[in-house]
């Protein structure tokens, strides 16, 4: 124990105190700031303060990242440099690509900064395999794949396995059983991820994962976590999902009914303010619509860690039936979640003694099926466990109580400035594709965004990118289309491979060779056989009582030609009322239409503020208190004014459009942007309602009969889409 008094007698500028046996001190600024960047304080001066060194773009600091404040002193991570550089912004550097066998990088270079282009080539008679091309990232990785030089005509069992940047291989035989292992050459500054044995398998695979060098400052983008994560999460929970199989001539769905319990567990020790707090419960959140947005329900259990645990989710919850665990109250426990003591410290060995805990209720609790259940434990911490000890040992009887290796996936998401990557390296599963990931705080609450993002997915209709992702409006609104008529522009929504949305007025007059139908940033057009506008839609009806324009029934349908290729910025938005979306809200299938209008809370006025809402019409000409009900009909969903809650207004030319609500993370749409009382702004410009202005769309509910009788209808080119059985009631 370091003896404190003295030194503060004598320097008399430091601020001690006495806690946990020993007096500490409070450290100073002196000395502390870096060239060309700055640093951040997690708790002052005080003594257990972390200093992190921040730096600009393209740059890290070197070399050190963090120090800590123990007793009246900032501390290193224990380094193998004995004597300390000035403290400075360096450039990202990329693991040396020299590594290459058979071939040659272009230009030869000794270091290779972020930025600089590289090129590969190889020897004659020597093949390219993976990028030709490579740029160094910020995040200090390469981009593309490790280039690999082999030759067609030698038989290996399994493919060259390759050399990834910055490492060395022994192993140079593929044959089955064959074993490769790789090192980072430099392991004073770098640590290895991924798999460092890899065997040929019979299969001509190689099991695990490509490893790759990490410096201390690389890290994962959502992109990388995208990939790497979202593929092995994918294989867990495609095993939950139903499949499609032909029998006799039908092709039937057939539920797999697999179990997955997925376990999640957050250290939120460093997480001293309610911002951060924040930041965690929005990531997992985030986490759990992804998954939820693939159609599967695993069970939960999930904690927030110190030194002690905050249970929000108990996963034996789900196998009791004490509690009846949903979703949303899930994620509504989880938004309320607030932290009740602020706790010091980490103990990562508590968290995996409570995991085997969990695990030995399930099994008491689960009747037979316990041996086919999948287990997936997802930590995200800095590995600093302080107390507790290490995991390891909890670990290894967690494997041990779950009777199949593969059934077992074990996840660390290493969070923070500083990170203590030989603790964690040992607490993941690497069979199964790479299981570490090291990821930024910045970049926390949306690393999920872009998981689960192909295929299967991107067909299910009213998923969408949130406001805070990178993605472009088109992505927030991927059902959206633009409708060109001449010179009038309206908009429209997919909402099947075959059909847009749209409002029948305006195609009024137009003939189909007019038409175009364009996605906004795609220089294509989709093509379009036909449309159909309802056949009650007739907007000279009223003329006789001095409504120049009336637009009950203002609902078109569009049949494309082609069925539209989804994908993460076009793909279809969901509608009341067929099989799908009761499924995607979670109602049972047999449940009438109409509850889903009033269950689900998708109207956007409840009957007492209808009223007020639609007597602004009366300020149009020839529009009375008399009049106004046959005029504005219940057909119509009423929006505006600023009571009680502001909507966007429609523009000039939003005509066409969804109106929407969220349920369940999928987007619904309940009507179809048809007329307003005021023109205040142009297309696509998101201005808010005025106290007088208001818009009327066209109800959804009231005209399932058209939407039925066109979509559920098979043509020649178009398969039918399904609707619940209760669908006109
Ligand atoms: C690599 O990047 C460094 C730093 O930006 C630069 O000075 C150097 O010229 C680049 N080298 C090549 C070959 O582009
Ligand atoms: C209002 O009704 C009268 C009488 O039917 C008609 O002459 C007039 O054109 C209408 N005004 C508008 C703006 O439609
Ligand atoms: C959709 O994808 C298929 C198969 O990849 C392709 O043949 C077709 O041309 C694509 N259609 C459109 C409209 O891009």
């Amino acid at each position: 124990m370091y003896v404190c008094m003295c030194v503060c007698v004598c320097v008399c500028l430091l601020v001690c105190s006495v806690a946990g046996g020993g007096v500490w001190c409070d450290c100073s600024k002196e000395g502390m700031e870096m060239e060309g960047g700055h640093y951040t304080l997690s708790n002052g001066l005080s003594p257990g303060s972390l200093l992190v060194y921040q730096c600009p773009p393209d740059y890290y600091p070197y070399p050190s990242l963090t120090r800590e404040c123990l007793s009246n002193m900032w501390k290193d991570p224990p380094r193998h440099e004995r004597v300390r550089a000035h403290q400075q912004c360096r450039l990202v550097e990329c693991p040396d690509p020299h590594v290459l066998q058979y071939g040659t990088v272009y230009p030869p270079e000794v270091k290779y900064f972020v930025n600089n282009e590289t090129t590969y080539e190889c020897d004659s008679g020597y093949r390219l395999r993976g990028s030709e091309r490579r740029v160094c990232l910020e995040n200090g990785k390469w981009s593309g794949s490790t280039p690999i030089c082999s030759r067609d005509d030698v038989n290996n069992h399994c493919p060259d396995p390759g050399i990834p940047p910055g490492s060395s291989r022994s192993g140079n035989i593929f044959d089955i059983d064959d074993e490769v292992i790789y090192r980072c050459n430099d392991a004073n500054v770098m640590y290895m991820v991924g798999s460092k044995v890899r065997t040929c398998k019979e299969g001509g695979e190689w099991t695990g994962t490509e490893p790759a060098c990490f410096y201390k400052y690389t890290y994962d983008t959502a992109q990388d976590i995208s990939q790497d994560f979202g593929d092995g999460m994918q294989l867990s929970l495609t095993m939950m999902k139903s499949v499609d199989d032909i029998q006799g001539e039908r092709m039937i769905r057939i539920s797999k009914n697999g179990i997955l319990n997925i376990y999640i567990a957050v250290d939120i020790s460093d997480s001293l303010k309610p911002e951060d707090i924040k930041k965690s419960k929005t990531m997992v959140h985030n986490l759990i619509s992804r998954i939820a947005s693939y159609s599967v329900s695993p069970n939960y259990d999930i904690v927030f860690f110190t030194s002690a645990i905050e249970h929000i989710a108990n996963i034996v919850d789900y196998y009791t039936g004490q509690v009846h665990q949903t979703l949303e109250i899930l994620l509504e426990n989880l938004d309320k979640f607030e932290i009740k003591t602020n706790r010091a410290g980490t103990n990562l060995n508590a968290v995996f003694a409570h995991i085997l805990q969990q695990i030995a209720l399930i099994k008491a609790n689960s009747k037979d099926n316990f041996d086919e259940q999948h287990h997936v434990i997802l930590t995200f911490t800095d590995g600093g466990y302080n107390m507790g000890g290490s995991p390891v040992n909890n670990l290894e009887r967690i494997k041990a109580a779950i009777p199949k290796k593969d059934h077992l996936d074990v996840y660390v998401f290493a969070v923070g400035a500083k990170i203590y990557e030989n603790y964690l390296m040992p607490l993941v599963t690497e069979d199964r594709g790479r299981h570490f990931f090291r990821i930024n705080k910045e970049t926390m609450e949306s690393m999920f965004d872009e998981i689960f993002d192909d295929g299967e997915v991107v067909s299910l209709c009213g998923l969408h990118k949130t406001a805070d992702s990178r993605g472009t409006k088109q992505k927030m609104y991927p059902w959206n289309v633009e409708i060109n008529i001449k010179l009038q522009k309206c908009f429209g929504s997919i909402v099947s491979p075959k059909y847009v949305l749209t409002a029948a007025h305006c195609l009024i007059g137009a003939v189909s060779p007019d038409i175009t139908v364009d996605i906004m940033n795609r220089n294509y057009a989709l093509e379009m056989e036909r449309f159909y506008s309802h056949s009650e839609y007739n907007y000279k009806a009223k003329r006789d009582q001095g409504i120049s324009e009336f637009h009950d029934y203002d609902i078109a349908l569009l049949e494309l030609t082609t069925a539209v290729n989804f994908s993460v910025d076009v793909r279809p938005i969901c509608i009341p009322c067929t099989k799908e979306t009761t499924q995607a809200i979670r109602m049972p299938l047999h449940s009438k239409c109409s509850e889903q209008g009033y269950n689900t809370r998708m109207t956007p006025r409840d009957l007492t503020t209808r009223r007020p809402c639609i007597m602004e019409a009366t300020k149009l000409p020839n529009i009375t208190a008399e009049n106004v009900h046959t005029v504005v009909t219940d057909n119509f969903l009423c929006t505006g004014g600023i009571s009680p809650s502001v909507d966007h207004i429609a523009c000039k030319g939003d005509s066409g459009g969804a109106v929407f609500k969220d349920t369940n993370q999928r987007t619904i749409q309940i009507g179809v942007v048809s007329w307003g009382t005021e023109l205040l702004c142009e297309t696509g410009s998101l201005e808010k309602s005025t106290k007088t202005s208001r818009d009327f769309h066209l109800n959804l509910f009231k005209v399932m009969e058209f939407l039925h009788d066109v979509m559920a209808t098979e043509t020649k080119t178009v398969a039918a889409t399904e609707f619940i059985d209760n669908w006109n009631s």
